[in-house]
C-alpha cells in the first residue's frame, strides 16, 4: 500500500493537476506506468505535471509491476472523489451500475471524468453527458473505441470542419484476430476461438466480442460523434461472427474479399431529412482494400469526411499500454484546460450540448448491395435450379456461382452465390422462399459486400 502523502498545497505550488484513479487492473496500472514513466514528457508538453493523488481499489494486494509509493492507496472511493488532491476521477471498473454510480459521484462532486467504458456510455451516455454539462465538468473517453488510436479526438478536433459521411472500423480486436486466424488456417471457429482465449485475447465469456456488442457500443459513440445522432447501442442492427464457416473463407477469397467484423455508420441525406445507416456485421471486404489488410488483433477505422476525403486511422485496440496512452491523452487534455479556466467546455461528443439529435435509423431493407449466400442444399439434381429459380422471381440477378465439394451436413453441399447489386429487401424475400424448399437443408447465411470503404 502506499504512503499516504498529502501534496495539495504542494501541487498549487508546483502547478500540478491531481487524479485519482477508481480500477487499479490491466489499464489501471497501465496509467499509473504511462505517467510515471511519461512524467517528463508529460510536463514539457503541458508546462506542469499531473500527479497520480490517489488509486481506490478492492484488491490492495496484487503486485501490478507499478510503484505506487507516495500515492494514497486503499478502498475508498467515496474520500477520493470527495479529496481536493483530486481534480480528474479516473473511472477503470467497467461494467454498469457501480461504474454509473461512481462517475454521477464524481461529476456531482465537481471533478472531470476519464473513462474507457464504452458499455456504460453507449447505454447511460446522455444521462452522464447531460449531468457533467450541467456541473460544467468534463467526461472524457478516448480509450472506449480502438484503444489507442485517436479516434474521437480526431473527430471532434482534426475532422471537425467536415461532415462526415460515412465510417466503416475493425473496432474489436478479439474478432480480428479469430477471422484472421479462420482465413489462415482453415480451422473452425470453434477451435480458433479456443486458441484465443488460450492467448489471452478473447474474455473466458467471448459473448461481447464474438457476437458484435463490444463493436456495436464503440460504434454507438463514433455515430454520436461523426453525425450528432443519439443513438443507443441497442438500436444498432448487430450480428456477430459464430456463423461462418472455412467454406465461406475459402469461397470469399475466390470471389476475392476477405471477412472483416464491421462497424458501419454513414449519413444520408433525401428530401432535406437526414437519415443514420449503422450496422455491425460481419462483412465482406475488397481483399485489395487497406482495411482488408489489417490482421490479427489490431484495429483501423476508415472515415470519409465531405472536405478531407478518406482518412484511415490504425492501431493497437486494446491492451494495458496502449489504452493507458488514451486515457492519459484526456488527462491531459482536461489538465490544460483546468490551468487556463476553461475547464467544462469540451462537449464530450464534439456538438454541443442541444445539439444532438435523435436521427432515424435506415432499415438494413433498404441497403444496396452485393451480397454473398451460403446454400446448404441437398446433393440431388436440379436443386441450383430450384435456387437461382427463386432469386430471379425476386429480381436478384447472380454474378458468380460456386459450388464446394464437401458438404457441412451429410448428403449436403454448400452453394455460394455472389449476387449483382441487390436491395436487400428483395434478397431477404428470396432466402425466405429459398430455405422453405425441401431441397435446402439448413438456413442460408447471408453477408453484405461492402465495396466503398
Ligand atoms: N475486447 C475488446 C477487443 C477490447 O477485443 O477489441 C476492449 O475494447
Amino acid at each position: 500500500m502506499g504512503k499516504d502523502v498529502r501534496e495539495s498545497d504542494a501541487d498549487v505550488l508546483s502547478g500540478a493537476v491531481g487524479v485519482g484513479l477508481i480500477g487499479f487492473g490491466t489499464i489501471g496500472a497501465g496509467v499509473a506506468k504511462v505517467l510515471r514513466d511519461n512524467a517528463s514528457v508529460i510536463e514539457q508538453r503541458l508546462g506542469f505535471p499531473l500527479r497520480l493523488a490517489r488509486i481506490a481499489d478492492l484488491d490492495l494486494e496484487t503486485d501490478r509491476g507499478v510503484d505506487v509509493s507516495g500515492i494514497v492507496f486503499d478502498r475508498d472511493t467515496e474520500g477520493l472523489i470527495a479529496d481536493p488532491a483530486v481534480e480528474i476521477v479516473i473511472e477503470l471498473i467497467g461494467g454498469y451500475d457501480v461504474a454509473r454510480r461512481f462517475m454521477l459521484a464524481a461529476i456531482d462532486a465537481g471533478k472531470h471524468v476519464v473513462t474507457a467504458n464504452k458499455a456504460l456510455l453507449a447505454l447511460h451516455g446522455a444521462e452522464i453527458f447531460a449531468a457533467a454539462d450541467a456541473k460544467g465538468v468534463d467526461v472524457a473517453f478516448e480509450a472506449s473505441v480502438g484503444g489507442g488510436i485517436p479516434i474521437l479526438r480526431s473527430l471532434r478536433e482534426g475532422l471537425a470542419a467536415n461532415r462526415i459521411e460515412s465510417l466503416h472500423g475493425i473496432m474489436n480486436g478479439t474478432t480480428n484476430y479469430v477471422l484472421t486466424e479462420m482465413e489462415k488456417t482453415a480451422e473452425d471457429f470453434d477451435v480458433v476461438l479456443k486458441r484465443a482465449q488460450e492467448l489471452g485475447y478473447a474474455e473466458a465469456d467471448p459473448t461481447f466480442d464474438v457476437d458484435g456488442i463490444d463493436a456495436a457500443h464503440k460504434l454507438a459513440l463514433l455515430v454520436g460523434m461523426a453525425f450528432g445522432a443519439k443513438l443507443t447501442y441497442k438500436e444498432i442492427p448487430t450480428e456477430g461472427i459464430r456463423g461462418l464457416t472455412p467454406v465461406d473463407f475459402e469461397a470469399a477469397e475466390e470471389f476475392g474479399y476477405r471477412f472483416k467484423l464491421l462497424g458501419i455508420a454513414k449519413s444520408r441525406s433525401e428530401g432535406g431529412e437526414e437519415r443514420i445507416e449503422a450496422r455491425v456485421q460481419p462483412t465482406l471486404i475488397p481483399s485489395d482494400s487497406l482495411l482488408a489488410k489489417v490482421d490479427g488483433a489490431m484495429n483501423a477505422i476508415a472515415v470519409h469526411g465531405n472536405a478531407v476525403g478518406p482518412t484511415l486511422f490504425y492501431g493497437a485496440g486494446a491492451g494495458e499500454l496502449p489504452t493507458a496512452s488514451a486515457v492519459v491523452a484526456d488527462l491531459m487534455e482536461i489538465a490544460r484546460e483546468i490551468r487556463r479556466g476553461r475547464a467544462g467546455r469540451v462537449a464530450p461528443l464534439s456538438y454541443a450540448p442541444g445539439e444532438l439529435r435523435e436521427k432515424p435509423l435506415v432499415p438494413l431493407g433498404e441497403l444496396e448491395g452485393r451480397y454473398f449466400l451460403n446454400f446448404t442444399a441437398a446433393d440431388e439434381p436440379n436443386v441450383l435450379a430450384h435456387i437461382t429459380g427463386a432469386l430471379g422471381e425476386h429480381g436478384v440477378s447472380i454474378e458468380s456461382v460456386l459450388q464446394k465439394r464437401s458438404g457441412e451436413e451429410r448428403g449436403s453441399v454448400p452453394v455460394i452465390v455472389l449476387t449483382h447489386p441487390a436491395r436487400e429487401a428483395h434478397v431477404r424475400a428470396a432466402l425466405e422462399a429459398i430455405d422453405a424448399l425441401e431441397d435446402v437443408t439448413a438456413p442460408t447465411r447471408l453477408v453484405r459486400v461492402e465495396e466503398e470503404l
